[in-house]
């Protein structure tokens, strides 16, 4: 790797690192700001299953045999494996939640695809999970400051394709109104899916990348949820509820489709790359 290379690697860590929440913020948080709820990917993973191919279920679907397997690293419920039920033989969940694997099972029990969860961090799990046909990964990248060895790990067991997608920018971007209101405290505006192309290109990989918009949005099928997740991710105590609810819909929070949403629909990027194993 040359120094430009290792750069964009850098840069990647860096950017995530930014995103740390101050010492004395998190020590009065009362609840971690950084657990995903398994609700919100349950009902994410049952409107996938049912919404029209997205262009990551169809890049997977093009390097995907007739009965092959599906490796699903932080599957959450399975929104991104799912959809590949119909030709897939078999899909393997990774995921470092307890909840989130028992949920994915769960779904995928009642669409009878032959199906195997592993609890654990990737890609530290890697060695107890066999190769598969196409390996996707959505909406983790964001997660992993770290970006070499899991990627190399992502690469390794795909025998034809890694499907990567994530937003266009941040997750977390959209709360930065939030954070100042709340605690006066700017938050970073990266990496986004530029960067993250950048450092995969950087070990060497060769990413095709599509931009889309995403119709389906996360959000929460209850407004109280949306208001208790908001609030854990800004480190506040359940007696604020009242106010980060009038936050929210000040700044536009609304019903789409029974969802309660923020913001625009997203713009989302699906990487993929080839795989490298037998
Ligand atoms: C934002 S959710 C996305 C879930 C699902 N892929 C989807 O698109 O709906 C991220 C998931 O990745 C899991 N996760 C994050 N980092 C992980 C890691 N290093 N290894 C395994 N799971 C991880 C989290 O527990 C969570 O379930």
């Amino acid at each position: 790797m040359d120094g430009q290379a290792t750069g964009a690697l850098e840069r990647w860590r860096e950017q995530l690192d930014g995103w740390a929440i101050p010492e004395e913020i998190l020590a009065a948080a009362p609840e971690s700001p950084w657990e995903f709820p398994v609700g919100l990917f349950r009902s994410r993973a049952r409107r996938a299953g049912s919404q029209p191919a997205t262009p990551s279920n169809l890049e997977a679907a093009r390097f995907l045999p007739e009965g092959g397997t599906v490796l699903d690293v932080g599957a959450g419920g399975g929104a991104a494996s799912l959809p590949l039920a119909g030709s897939a033989g078999r899909l393997v969940a990774v995921d470092e939640s307890a909840g989130m694997v028992a949920s994915f099972l769960d779904a995928a029990g009642q669409r009878g695809v032959a199906a195997e969860g592993v609890e654990g961090s990737w890609p530290e799990v890697a060695g107890r999970v066999g190769p598969a046909d196409v390996v996707v990964c959505h909406h983790v990248l964001y997660n992993v400051a770290d970006l070499a060895p899991f990627a190399r790990a992502l690469t390794g067991h795909a025998r034809r394709r890694v499907v990567a997608e994530l937003t266009e920018r941040h997750p977390l971007v959209g709360l930065a109104p939030l954070w100042r209101r709340f605690h006066d405290l700017d938050r970073p505006t990266g990496p986004g899916a530029g960067d993250a192309v950048a450092a995969l290109g950087a070990l060497g990989l060769e990413v095709d990348r599509q931009d889309w918009e995403h119709q389906d949005r996360f959000g929460f099928d209850d407004f109280d949820e949306l208001v208790a997740f908001t609030r854990r991710r800004l480190c506040l105590p359940a007696r604020r509820d009242p106010e980060v609810a009038q936050a929210l819909l000040e700044q536009g929070t609304h019903q789409v489709d029974g969802i309660w949403v923020s913001g625009q629909p997203r713009r989302v990027t699906t990487l993929s790359w080839p795989g490298t194993a037998a």
